[in-house]
């Protein structure tokens, strides 16, 4: 049943691309789409620039790598974090004549709004990194972000173990309520840690979500964790941001070090704070392996082929399965920083600058 609805679906991108074809040859403007072939226009919609280094620093370079390669015309955009940019930006790249939109939602109804009317009119969309739940995106592509969190509730075990912590208090530091992403992530590091809690091996401390991912905000709630708990002896954190964030409070107590925080995303920052003593992991995503993916199936839909995918996930609002490419995480600690250099993701000229060079000489980055 599910098939024969995106078969249809697969007609009607072909037929949308005849269509398009036509017209464009009505005008005889456009020598170069080579008769009835659909001239690829992919539209990106990043979300911000301060939650994660990520999205400039990483995704923007390899999906601009990837487009250049191919040869697609792009246009990638970023939304500051700001819904009402990211709807305008849409309609701004519809009209002009994306036949692909890839999102990275802020939030899902939002991201909805969006992806329905891409649909409407007739252009193909993907959803990178962050599911749109209840949306209508063709295709999901993202990491296995349970497995993220998992990643990180085992980090922290083994940091509290190697510092033979008993009976350690636990923070979690959640990311966005409104990011599926984050609801994933706690999924998977509270399967870790609730064994731990029920056992009474760990003690559960406080737990909340930081709304937008903003790390100040991660700052102010972080402090006010400490004051209400000020023996919490290990951080969940979900990503380097708010592990930073963390870190600064816990070096006011002269805490930092002592109480193990996790992070995600591998950014320098991170890394740095790994370096020194202070982060005890964070989780490397491949991000070129992310966007040489999502590139690879956008070029795909925006010439009418739909593209070939192994995975599904499903979609527990919209209640529907995605075809999706979702990839491995990794765990990064002092002892594999070098991992994410030699992976090219992080330079030595960005890590090691500064009193760093020392640090990386010792954990064997040159
Ligand atoms: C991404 C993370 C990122 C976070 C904040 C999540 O959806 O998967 O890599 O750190 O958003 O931007």
């Amino acid at each position: 049943m599910r098939k024969g609805i995106l078969s249809l679906l697969a007609v009607g991108v072909l037929a949308t691309g005849g269509l398009t074809a036509c017209g464009d040859d009505d005008k005889a403007a456009d020598p170069g789409t080579g008769g009835n072939a659909k001239k690829a226009k992919i539209g990106v919609i990043l979300p911000d620039s301060k939650s994660s280094a990520r999205w400039e620093t990483a995704d923007r370079k390899y999906l601009e790598q990837a487009f250049k390669t191919a040869g697609v015309d792009y246009d990638i955009q970023n939304a500051q974090n700001d819904k009402a940019a990211f709807q305008t930006i849409a309609e701004q790249m519809i009209t002009g004549g994306v036949n692909v939109l890839m999102i990275v939602n802020l939030d899902s109804g939002t991201g909805k709004a969006v992806l329905d009317k891409a649909k409407a009119a007739g252009v193909a969309t993907i959803d990178y990194d962050r599911l749109t739940l209840g949306g209508s995106a063709a295709y999901y592509v993202s990491f296995d972000n349970v497995a993220v969190g998992k990643l990180q509730g085992e980090g922290l075990v083994k940091c509290l173990t190697d510092a033979k912590a008993t009976k350690p208090v636990i923070a979690e530091l959640n990311g966005s309520q409104t990011d599926n992403n984050a609801t994933l992530f706690k999924q998977g590091y509270d399967g870790v840690l609730k064994a731990k809690y029920d056992s009474g091996e760990y003690v559960k401390g406080p737990d909340q979500w930081v709304a937008e991912w903003d790390n100040t905000t991660a700052g102010t709630v972080f402090e006010q964790m400490l004051t209400s708990t000020p023996n919490i002896a290990g951080v969940l954190a979900a990503n380097d941001g708010l592990g930073n964030a963390a870190i600064n409070i816990l070096k006011k107590q002269k805490l930092n070090g002592k109480v193990p925080v996790t992070g995600q995303d591998a950014t320098v920052q991170g890394l740095q704070n790994i370096l020194n003593g202070d982060q005890c992991m964070t989780v490397y995503k491949a991000v070129k392996q992310e966007a040489d993916a999502a590139a690879k199936l956008a070029i795909g839909l925006a010439k009418g082929e739909k593209g070939a995918t192994s995975q599904k996930v499903t979609d527990p609002e919209g209640k529907r399965e995605v075809d999706a490419v979702l990839l491995t995480p990794k765990s990064i600690t002092k002892d594999n920083v070098k991992d994410v250099i030699d992976d090219g993701y992080v330079t030595v000229a960005e890590l090691c600058t500064g009193d760093f060079a020392a640090k990386c000489a010792a954990a064997g980055i040159k």
